[in-house]
């Protein structure tokens, strides 16, 4: 039996492979390379010494996705694949719309045809939209996210919500992300984004290597400790992790379970730009910039629950996520 892994390929999604293989777990990929590459794949090979199958092909694709279910026994599901770049989302909305949405209602339909009831979701901190108060717990009220991405988020834990109550012999766990970040200790596999990165350690990374210039710092008058945003950040490889217990969980139970994966520490901008600095003895210059559009002061989870029911708590904390993306550039200059 085997777990079909939608956007294995990518950044948590590929780390997430070598820490299932590792545990035993027979795994199938289904991605598009659509913002992977191949050789993603073969490096998940390569770390965890074991063989997956591969479909390269889309969720848009109900014909794939069908096939990968008739010729695999799957018995459950881990979600990534999705567009995620908040900024294209708002110039593109129909893309994010349809790409995240169509391609969840055919992975879907293919588990109905062929009972397959377990299901784990990449949602995100995005769906608390701007919270009352920090820490946040998975009990808070949803918000009202800020872009056509973090919509789609809420749409899915909605609909799976939805597709559980109709069937009660559904598992479904959806995982909120705070700020995954950090890359395997071999430097083999991480993040590796095209173009210009949106997010801050993608883009310190990059000027670190003397890519770009300087960081932007969006903001220095928040109601925080130096005035500069604050966010949850988690290794990668601690996500990763907490996907093996996940799936653990969903075996366990019938029903709906929603948990925040965050170490519940907020680290300012400028606390990861000092952290970096002393990971990798590289000087990162920046400028204060004004703030971006949409961002909130305080973003960080309470990860109780998680550690209470899933058994998991984030091991990593900033220094090693900060030195681990820093042997991963280093690695892989030019991308994987
Ligand atoms: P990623 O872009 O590296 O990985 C997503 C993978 O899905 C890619 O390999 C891509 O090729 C694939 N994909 C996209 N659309 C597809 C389709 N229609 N058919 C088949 N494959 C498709 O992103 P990631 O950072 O690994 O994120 C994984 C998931 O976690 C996403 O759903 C994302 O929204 C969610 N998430 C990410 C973060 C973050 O900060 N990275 C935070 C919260 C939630
Ligand atoms: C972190 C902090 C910025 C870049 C995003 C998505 C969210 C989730 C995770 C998927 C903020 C500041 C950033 C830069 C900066 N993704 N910053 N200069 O915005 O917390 O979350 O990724 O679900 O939905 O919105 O992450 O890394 O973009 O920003 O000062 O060049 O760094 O203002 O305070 P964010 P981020």
């Amino acid at each position: 039996m085997a777990i079909l892994v939608t956007g294995g390929a990518g950044f948590i999604g590929s780390h997430t492979c070598v820490e299932l293989l590792q545990s035993g777990e027979e795994v199938v990929i289904f991605d598009s390379f659509a913002n992977s590459k191949p050789r993603a794949v073969e490096l998940i090979e390569e770390l965890s010494g074991k063989k997956v199958r591969l479909y390269h092909a889309d969720l848009l694709d109900a014909n794939e996705v069908e096939r990968a279910f008739a010729e695999n026994a799957i018995e459950s599901v881990i979600h990534f694949a999705g567009l995620k770049a908040v900024g294209e989302s708002v110039q593109k909305p129909l893309l994010y719309y349809h790409n995240n949405l169509t391609g969840t209602f055919h992975l879907i339909d293919a588990m109905q045809r062929h009972g397959v009831k377990r299901i784990v979701f990449s949602s995100s901190a995005t769906v608390y939209g701007m919270p009352k108060e920090v820490p946040m717990r998975e009990d808070f009220p949803t918000g009202q996210p800020e872009n056509p991405y973090g919509r789609t988020k809420l749409m899915i834990e909605q609909i799976l919500t939805d597709i559980q109550r109709a069937d009660p012999t559904w598992s479904v766990v959806l995982l909120r992300y705070f700020n995954p970040i950090g890359a395997h200790k071999s430097g083999k596999i991480g993040e590796d984004p095209n173009g210009i990165p949106n997010n801050l350690m993608p883009y310190i990374c990059q000027v670190a290597a003397g890519r770009l210039d300087h960081l932007n710092v969006f903001g220095n008058d928040y109601p925080t400790h130096d005035g500069t945003g604050v966010r949850d950040y988690i290794h990668v490889v601690d996500l990763a992790r907490g996907h093996v217990k996940a799936i653990a969980k969903a075996r366990s139970f019938q029903g709906t379970e929603i948990y925040n994966l965050g170490t519940g520490i907020g680290y300012s901008v400028l606390d990861v730009v000092h952290a970096f600095e002393r990971a990798s003895g590289v000087k990162i210059p920046y400028q204060i910039a004004p703030r971006r559009a949409g961002d909130i002061a305080e973003c960080f989870a309470d990860p109780a629950k998680a550690k209470r029911e899933l058994g998991w708590t984030a091991q990593y904390g900033l220094d090693e996520m900060c030195a681990d993306a820093w042997n991963f550039i280093q690695k892989n200059p030019n991308g994987l």
